[in-house]
């Protein structure tokens, strides 16, 4: 379905995620035909380029990043149409008349700030100084929201100075993947989890976040942040809550933001003990956490593995363990959900009888999978054994369908739309932090060292340890 016709700004329009997500997510749309005729993209950057360039840069972009079979040269040349380019100074007067000429009447108007932090205040400032952003603007932003709950706070007040929250878009890649969409419409369109979903029937959950890659050159930023505020205060964050939040009323933003809301509020504060950080080495082939960030003594982790405690009355004694790293043996993201075993065994002792498990993959292969207990077929008596009714979408929906929107193509029409639904909301990003914060600083405090674990690892066997302490374990990285 098309969205309406819009202007789009990119602040930072030449940058590197306007050149590996925004730029080819945009084409994707417009190739599906979800961009209507009306669509204009107007790159706003301080390179002193014009809009011939800028469409060359756009093209580059799209030929890089998107597969060559769905690139089709007569759609691109209809693409590159819709862009225009003008120079901007964040810092100063220069482009800012130019690009209020550019905007239209009559059309939505989104601004995506593309760019670092600081230079949030001094765009804000502009666009409503210089009248091209209205009422219904609507803003795009992007992590880090903050390097802690002061910073974070400093950064919210300073857009709800120009913008109010309605038309604040805080992009959490994570909330935009399709599959964490349909933990909603799993939970809360089926009838056969949500009565089990709680600790009488779930033993535990993990929720896994592994990568392959190293910091890949992005070491200045990794160094100061870390995976607790790299990955787990967003993203692991809003997969908990999706997992744990009790039903919305309605599929409407602040009804799905209210609930997500109370999770995070309802987080214990972790034990030291509940808590492990790591650090890759290398290899042959690869450097160490400590040459890729280029900095020699850093304590900084690239892993960290945790028990969290959710107090409310669904989940009263079911622990989240959760974890993510880089380095480590496989990319993976998945949502697991281990029930309890049956209370009591109506068959021989030694069958294998075991627990049921749903997992909710993220990537690769994006789908769902329930072990489900079955008897083994043939005629050797009642052995039980563990079988997987498997929902991998490629094959369930075939190829095209299951040619998944990429996150922020997904989320970027959700703005042209006005649904913020995916989106984060102010205060929760301030609840995250004020949960993260004091572990952060307790690290800091007692000048903690991360674990060493080897490159291609599962992680530092500590993080291992978490869970046989407690009689179990996490699902094999593969
Ligand atoms: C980003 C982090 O937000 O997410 C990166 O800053 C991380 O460090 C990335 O690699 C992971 O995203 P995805 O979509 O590749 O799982």
């Amino acid at each position: 379905i098309p969205v309406d016709p819009f202007d789009l700004v990119i602040f930072g329009g030449t940058g590197d995620l306007a050149r590996r997500k925004i730029l080819p997510g945009l084409y994707r749309r417009f190739r599906d035909g979800q961009m209507p005729d009306g669509a204009r993209i107007i790159g706003a950057a301080r390179s002193d380029i014009d809009t011939a360039k800028y469409r060359q840069f756009v093209e580059s972009a799209v030929l890089e990043f998107v597969s060559k079979k769905k690139c089709d040269p007569e759609v691109l040349k209809a693409f590159l149409g819709c862009f225009s380019y003008v120079t901007v100074d964040a810092l100063g007067d220069m482009g800012w008349s130019e690009l209020a000429k550019e905007m239209r009447d009559d059309v939505v108007h989104a601004f995506y700030f593309s760019v670092g932090p600081r230079l949030f205040e001094p765009i804000a400032e502009r666009l409503k100084s210089h009248a091209i952003a209205g009422p219904d603007a609507r803003i795009v932003v992007e992590k880090p929201f903050g390097h802690d709950l002061e910073t974070a706070r400093a950064l919210n007040a300073t857009m709800a100075q120009h913008f109010e929250e309605r038309q604040i878009y805080r992009i959490d890649h994570y909330l935009g993947k399709e599959t964490v969409q349909n933990l909603m419409a799993l939970r809360f369109g089926n009838m056969l989890f949500e009565p089990l979903w709680n600790a009488q029937y779930v033993d535990h959950i993990q929720i896994t976040v592994a990568e392959t890659v190293g910091v890949e050159g992005r070491g200045a930023y990794y160094d100061r942040s870390g995976a607790m505020r790299d990955m787990v205060q967003n993203h692991l964050m809003q997969l908990l809550c999706l997992t744990a939040m009790e039903p919305p009323s309605k599929f409407d933003p602040d009804a799905v933001r209210d609930e997500k809301l109370k999770v995070i509020r309802a987080l214990d504060p972790v034990e030291p003990e509940d808590l492990v950080r790591g650090q890759y080495l290398g290899d042959d082939d690869v450097a160490p956490y400590t040459q890729d960030a280029e900095a020699e003594d850093s304590r900084t982790e690239s892993f960290v593995a945790m028990k969290l405690h959710v107090s409310n009355w669904r989940w009263n004694g079911t622990p989240f363990y959760l974890r993510t790293g880089k380095r480590l043996r496989a990319r993976m993201s998945e949502i697991v959900v281990r029930f309890k075993e049956p209370p009591h065994s109506i068959f021989e002792e030694d069958t294998g009888q075991s627990a049921n498990e749903l997992s909710i993959r993220l990537q690769p292969n994006e789908g769902m999978d329930l072990k489900v207990t079955i008897k083994e077929p043939g005629p050797g008596g009642m052995r039980l054994i563990d079988v997987p009714l498997d929902m991998t979408f490629a094959e369930a929906l075939g190829e095209e369908v299951a040619d998944v929107p990429d996150a922020y193509e997904r989320l970027i029409m959700d703005v042209i739309r006005g649904n913020q639904t995916l989106f984060m909301r102010g205060d929760e990003v301030e609840a995250a932090w004020a949960w993260t914060d004091p572990i952060i600083e307790a690290w800091q405090e007692r000048r903690d060292v991360p674990h060493s674990y080897d490159a291609f690892s599962s992680g530092p066997e500590e993080a291992l340890m978490l869970l046989h302490k407690d009689g179990r374990r996490w699902r094999e990285l593969r």
